[in-house]
């Protein structure tokens, strides 16, 4: 596995993979690797081609008094990890690699950017968008790979790509889950025994919709309002939003009658934590 810390670096590595031929597979994480990161991985790995993984705790997307500074950092055992999934580049970039100085262009993908967790954590995606723009650019990728967990951010960026003309493919990746149904996310690290528990009430709501929509419910006011209890029920949580919108446009619905996505955003002590599925009821709810 090459490691590349600076751009000229990175930029050396993935140029002569391309003139051996290769097509050019990435993953962008933030690093604290789980098997979440890693089903990535494997798919740009099933898909072929030179894979480019960087790890990179993005300042930009982390707001005043969010976890920035407590994020978790463990480049040996992600290094290692990556070795172990055959990845060809692990790219390492600083902080003051990415952004030599204070940036004079964001990246903002209107309306997308400004619903479900948006506007609980203001010019988060603004963050996401501009380093995934920045990242696009230094890597040139002919395919990126996003996780399912986090849709609103894979919207978000397949619409940037769409209207940046990115000359790249974008793959979601299906959510990775703990056994009792939980998202994998490196932020799970930072619950408690008891948060733990508390935790799978979000799979729980979201599978508890999908039993409504497969049992012929439509209306979403009643969905939500059944994923409320169960959230609540499990104990002092703090709800941001249960929502269900239309998967690409991101916009409310008021009846499951097409493809939807049910997500939710919930406060657990200091940690919070999202999830989502997508339901299609011409297909049984799935
Ligand atoms: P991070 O949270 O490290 O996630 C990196 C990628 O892994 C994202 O595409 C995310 O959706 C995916 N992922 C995380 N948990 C997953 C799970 N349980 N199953 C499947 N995929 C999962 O998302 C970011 O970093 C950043 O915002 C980034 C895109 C790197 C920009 O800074």
């Amino acid at each position: 596995m090459e490691i590349a810390r600076t751009i000229a670096e990175a930029r050396a590595a993935v140029v002569a993979a391309r003139a051996r031929g290769a097509r050019v597979g990435f993953v962008p994480t933030m690093g604290a690797l789980h098997a979440g990161h890693l089903s990535l991985v494997e798919r740009a790995r099933l898909d072929g081609g030179y894979v480019v993984v960087s790890i990179f705790v993005n300042p930009l997307q982390f707001g005043p008094g969010e976890d920035y500074e407590r994020y978790p950092r463990d480049e040996p055992r992600d290094r290692r990890l990556c070795e172990e999934s055959h990845v060809d580049l692990l790219f390492l970039p600083s902080s003051d690699e990415i952004y030599p100085s204070a940036a004079k262009i964001t990246v903002r993908v209107r309306e997308l950017s400004d619903t479900l967790c948006g506007p609980h954590r203001p010019g988060h995606f603004d963050g996401v968008a501009t380093v995934v723009a920045k990242l696009f650019n230094i890597v040139q990728p002919d395919r990126a790979y996003f996780g399912e967990k986090d849709a609103q951010q894979l919207a978000i960026i397949r619409r940037m790509v769409v209207d940046l003309n990115f000359p790249l493919e974008i793959v979601g990746v299906p959510t990775v889950r703990e056994a009792d149904g939980l998202a994998m996310s490196s932020r799970n690290a930072y619950l408690s025994g008891d948060e733990r528990r508390q935790a799978r009430s979000l799979y729980v709501a979201l599978s508890a919709a999908r039993e409504l929509v497969r049992g012929g419910e439509r209306d979403v006011a009643r969905i939500v309002a059944a994923m409320t209890r169960i959230v609540q029920d499990a104990g002092p949580v703090q709800i941001d939003y249960i929502s269900v919108v239309d998967p690409e446009t991101l916009s409310p619905l008021e009846r499951i009658d097409a493809p939807a996505l049910i997500a939710l955003a919930v406060r657990i002590g200091r940690t919070r934590l999202i999830d989502n599925l997508r339901l299609d009821p011409a297909n049984g709810g799935d």
